[in-house]
């Protein structure tokens, strides 16, 4: 059976069939995954159970693969944990623990490392061990709300720039950095509005990260910020996933944002294995 894509809604999200990450996919089929990653954003595989270097072998046919900043449960490794399991014991993390509270900055919308110089190309997210209730994750596209502006405010942000930073976030949330953490993710600048190189359709690059817009007044440049965001993430434009084992999603950071969504933590377990692909062709600023 050849590979098949079922688009999930008008604008974004596509399921994925027919094909075995973990045996290997050829360089066709590989070719009409990037495709549909180009055109649909997210895209959904059931059934793919997958070893950390399985997933290591197919994310790094996307692009070389980031390494996790030292505050993480797994820093310096290609693996961003999101998970209430201790790694080295098993057992379920306290609440309290700060590896828990860095993770609550996971219930923001946002698109993974937008606060870093090279921004992700995407993310890949295999889901090894789920709770039996709670825990999906939700999705919106940034191009679709791009493309519902009508074009006078399209071309109002055109050549704006956004500076994101990982302190404004988790400041959002109360988790502080140490001073060490904290130098190594300095604030960083993006055009605001994302051009596709494959499509050429536009999208924003906004979040939980976004702090403010360069040369605005804060207070403007975040009240415009916070206003694409609630135009972004309108309950209508959700696609909403509840996880089975073996599920894995693809996104695409340049034109989507994500958020985790609440579990009892003390109860059940959650593992899933990030690996995030870099962009080193993102435009600069
Ligand atoms: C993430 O924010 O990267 C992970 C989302 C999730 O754990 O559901």
């Amino acid at each position: 059976m050849g590979i098949t894509i079922e688009p999930l809604t008008e604008s974004f999200a596509a399921r994925i069939g027919g094909v075995d990450l973990a045996g290997g996919v050829d360089d066709t089929d590989f070719a009409a995954i990037r495709r549909a990653f180009e055109e649909h954003g997210i895209l959904i595989f059931h059934d793919q159970p997958l070893t950390d270097e399985e997933q290591i072998a197919f994310s790094e046919r996307f692009g070389p693969l980031e390494r996790t900043i030292s505050a993480s449960p797994t820093g310096g490794t290609p693996f961003a944990r999101q998970s209430n399991i201790d790694i080295q014991s098993g057992g379920i993390i306290d609440k309290q623990d700060r590896r828990m509270e860095y993770q609550r900055g996971n219930y923001l919308w946002h698109a993974d490392s937008t606060f870093k110089e090279t921004p992700s190309l995407c993310s890949i997210l295999s889901a090894r061990e789920v709770p039996p209730v709670g825990g999906a994750t939700e999705f919106v596209s940034t191009r679709a709300a791009h493309e519902g502006l009508p074009p006078e405010r399209q071309a109002e942000l055109d050549d704006l720039v956004v500076e994101h930073d990982l302190l404004h976030s988790r400041r959002e949330i109360g988790f502080h950095f140490t001073a060490e953490e904290a130098a190594q993710t300095p604030p960083v600048r993006h055009p605001l509005v994302q051009i596709n190189p494959v499509t050429g359709r536009k999208s924003l690059m906004i979040g939980a990260h976004a702090s403010h817009i360069v040369g605005w007044p804060v207070e403007t440049g975040r009240a415009l910020l916070t206003e694409l965001l609630d135009r972004a993430t309108q309950p209508e434009a959700v696609y909403r996933h509840e996880w089975r084992t073996g599920d894995l999603i693809i996104w695409d950071n340049r034109s989507a944002l994500h958020r985790a969504t609440p579990y009892d933590t003390s109860k059940h377990r959650r593992l899933m294995q990030r690996t995030t692909i870099s962009n080193p062709n993102a435009p600069r600023v």
